[in-house]
């Protein structure tokens, strides 16, 4: 799956939520509503629904996702961080 770092806190730009074609990236405001979208740090894709198009990568402003493969070896932890968000 992609994986979204801890680069989108503070920015949380969305810009990757519209164009997911399978609505995996929460919470989102237009998705989740204003509250959930201002309690979060960052947002996160769900790695069992993310279809690893691609298509978010080039849209975020700061560079904030990966493909889980590709992740700096101090970025891997946001694997299982954007994993959790959708355990709870
Ligand atoms: Fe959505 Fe594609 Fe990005 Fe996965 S890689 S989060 S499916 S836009
Ligand atoms: Fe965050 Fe970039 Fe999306 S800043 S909300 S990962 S476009």
């Amino acid at each position: 799956a992609h994986v979204i770092t801890g680069l989108c806190q503070d920015t949380k730009d969305q810009s990757c939520v519209e164009v997911c074609p399978v609505d995996c990236i929460h919470p989102a405001q237009s998705l989740d509503g204003d509250e959930a979208f201002e309690a979060t740090p960052q947002l996160y894709i769900d790695p069992d629904v993310c279809i690893d198009c691609g298509a978010c990568v080039p849209e975020c402003p700061v560079g904030a996702i990966f493909m889980e493969e590709d992740l700096a070896p101090e970025d891997e932890k946001y694997i299982e961080i954007n994993a959790a968000f959708y355990r709870k």
